[in-house]
């Protein structure tokens, strides 16, 4: 064929992004709220719902307020609600055993949202940190966080979690052989039904700031992550994580934090295909928390486009503290 040698671009891409109409017709990746899981922190207490100052706009919410904020997030058709228990320091203990309490405040709340709303799906969190003494996601023993003790205890939590009500069990404490172990410990107690989304790359990111003042840990932590969590510098180690919680039976996996590591999180679903989640954590909401309430920023508009950045390097849903704010703005 002849090259079009005329007084125009041969190709004006520009046309399809003319009108809003042609703009949906060529639209790529889509986002809805289905998408979204929501973290929630629970506390021990009545009554209490209390703000996190790290972490404008979300709240740490006392076992009995837990079935209407379910109710909310079911009405806006948040995908999936995440339990993460705040822990204070007189209930730390350096057997965790808090952790594998059937009524601690954690199992509590997923047992209450299963009963306000039987068909949310509730994904629990399996690491040490929320009742560790010292903040660490395995028991310390002589200074070194230790693996194969830890998982059995991991196995435990887990175990409890699924008899509470969860449907995903989400290990986010980044200790080898955790997978396998709690995958066998839920076939074997008639939990195969539960599925696992594995932390599987989970970086020792200075993102979680805001977190660990949410669940209680920042006093807490002595140290820090780097001999379990990833360094920041590899990628081809996440693709070796992800092929190993796969195989030892995870059914999703996730990528965190997330913005800063889009990257990875397009390598894994290249590379596996599997259900891929990624997590924007605390010190990601709280940069855009703060850029917003010093006017430098569009909160709504620089939320929707993060969000939709993970759709297109290929997730298929995201944790986010913005979860209600998103849906209720794709509702309207
Ligand atoms: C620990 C855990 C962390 C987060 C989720 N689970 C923090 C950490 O590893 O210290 C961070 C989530 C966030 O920053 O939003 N098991």
């Amino acid at each position: 064929m002849q090259p079009i040698h005329a007084p125009f671009p041969s190709t004006r891409l520009r046309r399809t992004r003319a009108t809003p109409a042609l703009r949906a017709l060529v639209r790529e990746n889509s986002l809805s709220a289905g998408d979204l899981i929501w973290p929630i922190f629970v506390r021990k207490g009545e009554g209490i719902e209390e703000a996190i100052p790290s972490m404008p706009g979300v709240t740490r919410r006392s076992v009995d307020k837990v079935a209407d904020a379910a109710r909310m997030a079911a009405d806006l058709g948040i995908g999936a609600i995440c339990v993460f228990p705040y822990t204070g320091p007189e209930d730390r203990t350096e057997d965790c055993a808090g952790a594998w309490d059937a009524g601690n405040p954690a199992n509590r709340a997923i047992a209450a949202i299963r009963q306000a709303v039987p068909d949310m799906a509730i994904m629990s969190d399996v690491a040490l940190d929320t009742y560790n003494i010292n903040g660490h996601d395995g028991f310390v023993e002589n200074g070194e966080i230790v693996n194969d003790r830890t998982v059995e205890a991991l196995v435990k939590m887990a175990l409890s979690q699924a008899g509470a009500g969860a449907d995903i069990i989400g290990p986010s404490d980044m200790m080898d052989g955790r997978i396998g172990a709690i995958r066998a410990a839920l076939e074997g107690a008639g939990h195969s039904n539960v599925t696992i989304l594995s932390y599987a790359a989970k970086y020792a990111s200075a993102f979680y700031g805001p977190f660990r003042d949410a669940v209680g840990a920042s006093g807490a932590l002595t140290g820090d992550k780097k001999t379990y969590q990833m360094d920041p510098a590899n990628s081809d180690e996440a693709l070796r994580l992800v092929a190993r919680d796969l195989s030892e039976g995870a059914d999703m996996v996730m990528v965190k934090p997330g913005l800063p590591y889009l990257d990875i999180c397009r390598r894994v679903k290249d590379t596996f295909g599997a259900p891929t989640f990624a997590y924007q954590v605390s010190g990601e909401y709280a940069m855009i928390k703060a850029a917003a309430q010093n006017g430098w920023i569009d909160e709504e508009r620089v939320m929707i486009e993060s969000l939709m950045a993970f759709k297109r390097a290929g997730c298929d849903g995201v944790l986010t503290y913005f979860a209600p704010e998103a849906a209720r703005l794709l509702k309207g």
